[in-house]
């Protein structure tokens, strides 16, 4: 039986999905939709009992699906390390790869490495996660990546001498610079990976979830802007449809590098996005990712 717009039958060998932040919010419905349609699943998870209950109710609707929770924090590398190496060992292919875990933090917090805690979570410890498992992604055969950037990244400003953290702190600006970094890397991504594994950003929409909901100690600027959106927002259920068709769909097989929203391919346009700037941010990540791992615990 075709599957709604998937072109998932059942009874094809097993797909096995990684998402970071399934334990609430978008990447919780995801996790649903994709055990829906016969996924096993991987959920990257910072808070174990989240992760556990998350667990508990997708089991409850679907006792044949197979989740494992791996705990890991993405504000520490040391535990995006010990994540990818988990991964490494226990599984001999990824075919679908959910960058979806993300912050918008009320005011600059300097994580124990060192970086402001939005640009790590939201962007370098994706972009060590996913070149850390392009081995499992391309022995899928077809692996898919996906990256849950924001619309909001026609905001955000690059700096390359900022790249690791946004100056003067706003939190608006500072999370659409980590969204705009994010589809940076997804086009880079693309144009390195060659045709087998694909890698495409998405906006989920105005979504209602923690992160729209909760602004306690965000300026009165984004309070308002929330208060706004709110009235116009969708549930997590209707924006993980979005991820679906990426992870799932025939008709989006081959596309690589492009942005969606809504079910469908829109173009991106912001200034920053040129192909310098997307070559230095990419120098500037991997040096950064490099000189992180000297300083790296042994284990
Ligand atoms: N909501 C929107 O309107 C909207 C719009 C555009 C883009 N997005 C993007 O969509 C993605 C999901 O957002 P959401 O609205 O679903 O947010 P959410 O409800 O706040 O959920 C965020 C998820 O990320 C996890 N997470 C946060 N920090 C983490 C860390 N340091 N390590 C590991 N996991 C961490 C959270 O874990 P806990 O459960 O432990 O908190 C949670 O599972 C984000 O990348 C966001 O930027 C959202």
């Amino acid at each position: 039986v075709e599957l709604f717009h998937t072109g998932i039958k059942r009874g094809s060998p097993e797909k096995i999905a990684l998402i970071t932040g399934a334990t609430d919010g978008i990447g919780k419905a995801i996790a649903k939709t994709l055990a829906d349609h016969g996924y096993r699943i991987i959920l990257a998870a910072r808070n174990a009992v989240k992760a556990e209950a998350v667990i508990a109710e997708i089991t409850a609707s679907n006792p044949a699906t197979r989740l494992e929770p791996i705990v890991a924090d993405l504000s520490s590398l040391p535990q995006v390390d010990r994540l990818t190496r988990a991964v490494l060992e226990r599984y001999d292919r990824l075919d679908v790869l959910i960058n979806n875990a993300g912050v918008v933090m009320p005011n600059r917090q300097v994580t124990t490495d060192g970086f402001e805690t939005t640009f790590q979570v939201n962007y370098l410890s994706p972009f060590i996660l996913t070149n850390s498992l392009l081995p499992l992604l391309r022995a899928s055969g077809a692996g898919r990546i996906i990256n849950l950037s924001s619309s909001v990244y026609s905001l955000g400003k690059f700096n390359p001498a900022l790249v690791r953290d946004a100056g003067r702190y706003s939190a608006i600006t500072t999370y659409a610079t980590t969204k705009l970094y994010l589809l940076l890397f997804t086009k880079s991504l693309a144009e390195r990976i060659g045709a087998k594994i694909t890698a495409n950003a998405m906006h989920p929409g105005i979504v209602r979830t923690n992160m729209s909901m909760n602004t306690e100690g965000f300026p009165a600027i984004f309070k308002i802007i929330s208060a706004l959106a709110l009235p116009f927002a969708i549930t997590p259920e209707k924006a993980a449809e979005t991820a679906l068709l990426l992870a799932a769909s025939d008709s989006v097989r081959g596309i690589s590098g492009e942005y969606f929203t809504n079910g469908k391919m829109v173009p991106t346009k912001t200034k920053f996005d040129t192909p310098g700037n997307r070559q230095l941010l990419w120098d500037l990540t991997m040096q950064t990712w490099q000189e992180s791992r000297q300083v790296l615990p042994a284990n």
